[in-house]
């Protein structure tokens, strides 16, 4: 399962990549607008140094300004996947973006029929926000469930990116069902390193070899 930093904030993403398990960027209008300053100079810094998949968001929310805005985000960098909400004007956008060769992330997506629909109109990647509807008391993860479901049935290329994570239990439940990518905030991805054991273990080896050292010295 490939692993996204949900992030436009350069600090961070210089940070994860030379780890080498990061495999692309994902940003939206509200990620963007955190960092200030010229998005599109962002962008492609945040492209030169992923050298991955960098999802960029329109604003537009007719076809024509959707059209526009995607095909200017795509000329930045190669690397730049546009982002459509699931709307009908992004449904439409997405369809023709994809028809010129364009990779689409269909964002905003919280049924399985929205991703069906998306994976009809050629959309690379659809994201369903399992941490959104969680916070409505539903449950994110029985989406992801049913999408992945219904891709296996038809075979769509289309990949199945799990958005709005929020705890260690979405990335390894989304790997156990087969998800394609999860995009994660950094803290998240912190998050996957850590367990108690692992550091009370590390210390007593060291403690014991520093030990041995001593005796023999
Ligand atoms: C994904 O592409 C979105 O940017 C993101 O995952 C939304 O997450 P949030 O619900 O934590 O804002």
């Amino acid at each position: 399962m490939k692993l996204f930093i949900d992030s436009g904030n350069l600090k961070e993403i210089e940070n994860l990549m030379p780890m080498g398990i990061i495999d692309g960027i994902t940003t939206n209008p509200s990620l963007l607008a955190k960092e200030g300053g010229d998005y599109r100079a962002l962008l492609k810094r945040i492209c030169g140094i992923v050298q991955g998949p960098t999802s960029a968001e329109v604003v537009a929310t007719d076809v024509e300004g959707m059209l526009r805005e995607g095909r200017e985000l795509a000329a930045l960098d190669d690397h730049i996947v546009v982002k459509v909400p699931f709307t009908r004007a992004g449904v439409q956008a997405c369809k023709t973006l994809a028809s010129e060769g364009t990779r689409v992330n269909v964002t905003l997506i919280f049924t399985a029929a929205q991703a069906l629909l998306a994976a009809k109109v050629g959309a690379t990647y659809v994201s369903p926000f399992v941490g959104r509807l969680d916070d409505i008391a539903t449950s994110g993860m029985n989406l992801i469930s049913e999408i992945v479901e219904i891709f296996e049935n038809y075979q769509f290329d289309t990949e199945l990116l799990v958005a709005s994570t929020r705890s260690p239990i979405h990335i390894v439940e989304a790997a156990r069902m087969g998800a394609d990518i999860c995009t994660c905030p950094a803290t998240l991805i912190e998050a996957l390193f850590k367990h108690p054991l692992t550091d009370i273990g590390l210390e007593r080896f060291l403690k014991d070899w520093e030990k041995a050292q001593a005796v023999k010295a």
